[in-house]
C-alpha cells in the first residue's frame, strides 16, 4: 500500500490496513460526506474514508452527533460510496441504532452496507461486544471506537481526554481486548494520552486509528473540515493543512465585488 493513488492496490481492503500495521506503515483516514471531497481524497491516495456521524455537526449544523439520524447516515454514505472506488468506505452507526442490542445493530448495519458502506463503526467497549459479534457473523466488518466517544458526550461531561487515570486506562485497555475478541477489524482511539494509545496499539493485533491519540497508532483520522482549515476548529490534536475557509471567503468576496462592478460575467461568460 502506498500513499499515492497511482501505486499499490486498486482497491483498499481491510487486509491492506492489517498488512500496513504488520509492516509498520501508518495509513490515513479522513471523514467524507460528499462526492467532491471524497474524490479529492481518493486522488490524494487517502486509504480510508469515514462517513462519520460528525456529518451532523460539520454539515447539518447540529451541536452534537447525537442528533445525526440513521437516514442522514444512509444519505451521506450513498453519496460517498457512489463517488469513489479505491478507498475503503466506513460508515458510522448513528446514535440510537445499535445500543438496544444485536438485532437492532444488525438491521441498521445491513442498511448501511446496502447504501455502500464496506464496514461500519460503532462506539463503546465490552458492552457492545454482542453487537459486534452479530454484525461480524453476518459478514459486516466492524470498527470499534474507544476513548472519547462523541455519542456519549453528555455522560462523559464534554470533550475530555479519556484514560488519564489508572482505572480509566485499565478499562480502555480491557475494552480494546474485548472488541478484538468480538471480531472488530480496527479500533479508533479518540482523545487518549499518546502513551496509552501506544500501549493499546501494541497490545491488539488489529490496527488502531488515532484522533488525538498520538503518533504511535497504526493510522490517523481527522474530520476533513478540520484538516483543511474550513471549520476553524483549533483543537490541540488538529493540524490545518490548508486555509480553505480563508480561500473560500476570499473567492466569495471577489465574486461579490465583480458582480457589483459588472466585471462578472464578462463577454467570455456570456452567450451571443
Ligand atoms: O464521526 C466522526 O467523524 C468520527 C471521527 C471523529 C473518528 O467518528
Amino acid at each position: 500500500m502506498s500513499t499515492q493513488s497511482s501505486n499499490g492496490p486498486a482497491k483498499i481492503r481491510l487486509r491492506h490496513l492489517q498488512q500496513a500495521k504488520a509492516d509498520g506503515r501508518p495509513f490515513s483516514m479522513l471523514t467524507a460526506y460528499d462526492q467532491f471531497a471524497a474524490r479529492a481524497f481518493e486522488a490524494a491516495g487517502v486509504e480510508t474514508l469515514l462517513v462519520g456521524d460528525s456529518v451532523g455537526t460539520t454539515v447539518l449544523g447540529h451541536s452534537s452527533t447525537t442528533a445525526t439520524t440513521h437516514q442522514d447516515m444512509l444519505t451521506f454514505t450513498g453519496a460517498v460510496a457512489r463517488s469513489v472506488t479505491r478507498p475503503l468506505v466506513v460508515a458510522d452507526l448513528a446514535f440510537g441504532t445499535y445500543e438496544a442490542g444485536p438485532a437492532d445493530a444488525l438491521r441498521h448495519g445491513v442498511e448501511l452496507v446496502r447504501a455502500g458502506a464496506e464496514a461500519v463503526k460503532l462506539e463503546g467497549g465490552a458492552e457492545v461486544a454482542p453487537q459486534v459479534r452479530a454484525l461480524v457473523q453476518a459478514g459486516i466488518p466492524v470498527l470499534g471506537h474507544l476513548g472519547f466517544t462523541p455519542q456519549s458526550v453528555n455522560s462523559l461531561s464534554g470533550h475530555r481526554v479519556q484514560g488519564r487515570d489508572e482505572e480509566g486506562a485499565r478499562r480502555l485497555h480491557a475494552d480494546a481486548l474485548a472488541l478484538q475478541e468480538a471480531g472488530v477489524s480496527a479500533i479508533v482511539l479518540e482523545l487518549v494520552p499518546a502513551a496509552l494509545a501506544a500501549e493499546v496499539t501494541a497490545a491488539v493485533a488489529v490496527p488502531t486509528i488515532g484522533i488525538g491519540a498520538g503518533p504511535q497508532c497504526d493510522g490517523q483520522v481527522l474530520v476533513w473540515q478540520d484538516m483543511a482549515g474550513l471549520s476553524g476548529f483549533q483543537g490541540k490534536f488538529v493540524k490545518a493543512f490548508a486555509d480553505l475557509r480563508g480561500e473560500l471567503q476570499r473567492a466569495a468576496a471577489q465574486y461579490r465585488a465583480e458582480v457589483g462592478e459588472r466585471a462578472y460575467p464578462g463577454p467570455e461568460h456570456s452567450f451571443e
